[in-house]
């Protein structure tokens, strides 16, 4: 903020709530078993998915505490219908999954948090309203996510590269542990689900077949070296787990279209942007399969998108096979 001439202390502020919201959700995720926060509240989301009492929880502290925060004129949730659309000048849009690996709760597995910020533009002139979330990637201010694993790492990038802090939890802070954070610009491991493969496209099965080194070697490029096949494969199950493996080793994740998933699984605004703003400054790519990811414009706040991050020859090769460069 000190080094931002003329920062009003909005945007720190902001974060600092963010962090709030994250330290609230990280003691329930820690003490759910005890809590009784594990299983279903017996309602199911807009995204016609089974809502677990973590998902809830987590949703109700980040709405509660972004909207006492006042920097907010609009905050949209995976949990919630429709975005809220707040009666203030709120310079800022929150859009958040709160709790990203549902399906991992109750298996002890590592999950997540979401968000992406967007700034409006001209919030004293004008009141907020949904056209101000439905703006592409490239325009976010902030992105990030928290990985409840065997330590809270909070991911965050304002578009000054990518760094990773590490909750204390005997002082209840952040310290930043990972400045600075590169994704190798190739890797030697996949993730992706393979249970979706007889739902592929030709393109995709090809791909999946190259990279378990079973089709042919792929041409040297430009820095006359070919990715050397067969990639290890890794799969959690949590985005935030598997990007986050993926951002820190190489290697590419990618949650295709299929033909049960027409548009893929993975929601635009508040994963795919996120985890795409901070692959790219992190030095990685996020693709579509054809497009990158940031330069998508949003129609509906909920809308899905095949998403393909990870280090950037390894994306660039799984856009190859999609274009019809390589088969
Ligand atoms: P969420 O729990 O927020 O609904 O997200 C779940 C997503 C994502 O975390 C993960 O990459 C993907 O679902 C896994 O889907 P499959 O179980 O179909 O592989
Ligand atoms: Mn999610
Ligand atoms: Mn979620």
């Amino acid at each position: 903020m000190h080094a931002a001439p003329g920062a009003t202390g909005e945007f720190t502020s902001l974060l600092n709530h963010i962090s709030l919201a994250i330290r609230i959700i990280n003691s329930r995720v820690r003490s759910a078993g005890l809590a009784g926060l594990l299983g279903y509240t017996g309602e199911t989301n807009v995204q016609g998915e089974e809502v677990q009492k973590l998902d809830a929880f987590s949703n109700e502290v980040l709405l509660n505490v972004l909207q006492r925060s006042g920097h907010c004129g609009v905050i949209a949730s995976e949990e919630l219908d429709e975005a809220i659309i707040e009666n203030n000048h709120g310079r800022y849009v929150a859009l958040f999954d709160p709790l990203d690996g549902s399906s991992n709760i109750d298996t002890n597995v590592g999950i997540g948090t979401i968000f992406a910020i967007l700034r409006r533009s001209e919030p004293k002139l004008t009141p907020p309203t949904l056209a101000d979330a439905l703006r592409p990637g490239r325009e976010i201010a902030a992105a990030g996510y928290v990985l409840y694993g065997p330590s809270t790492l909070f991911v965050l990038s304002t578009g000054q590269g990518a760094h990773g802090f590490t909750l204390d939890p005997s002082i209840g802070e952040f310290f930043l542990s990972q400045p600075d954070i590169r994704c190798p610009d190739r890797g030697n491991c996949y993730s992706v689900n393979e249970g979706n493969y007889s739902r592929w496209t030709p393109e995709i099965q090809s791909w999946a077949r190259w990279v378990k080194g079973d089709g042919p070697a792929i041409g040297a490029d430009k820095d006359g070296e070919a990715p050397k096949t067969p990639y290890g494969a890794r799969y959690v199950g949590s985005l935030v787990a598997d990007a986050h493996r993926t951002l820190m080793k190489g290697g590419i994740f990618a949650y295709p279209a299929d033909s049960k998933s027409k548009n893929g699984k993975l929601r635009l605004l508040y994963e795919a942007n996120p985890m795409a703003f901070l692959f790219e400054q992190a030095g990685g790519g996020a693709t579509n399969g054809k497009d990158r990811i940031l330069d998508i414009m949003p129609t509906e706040l909920h809308q899905r998108t095949p998403l393909v991050i990870g280090s950037k020859d390894d994306v660039a090769a799984y856009r190859q096979f999609m274009v019809g460069e390589r088969s």
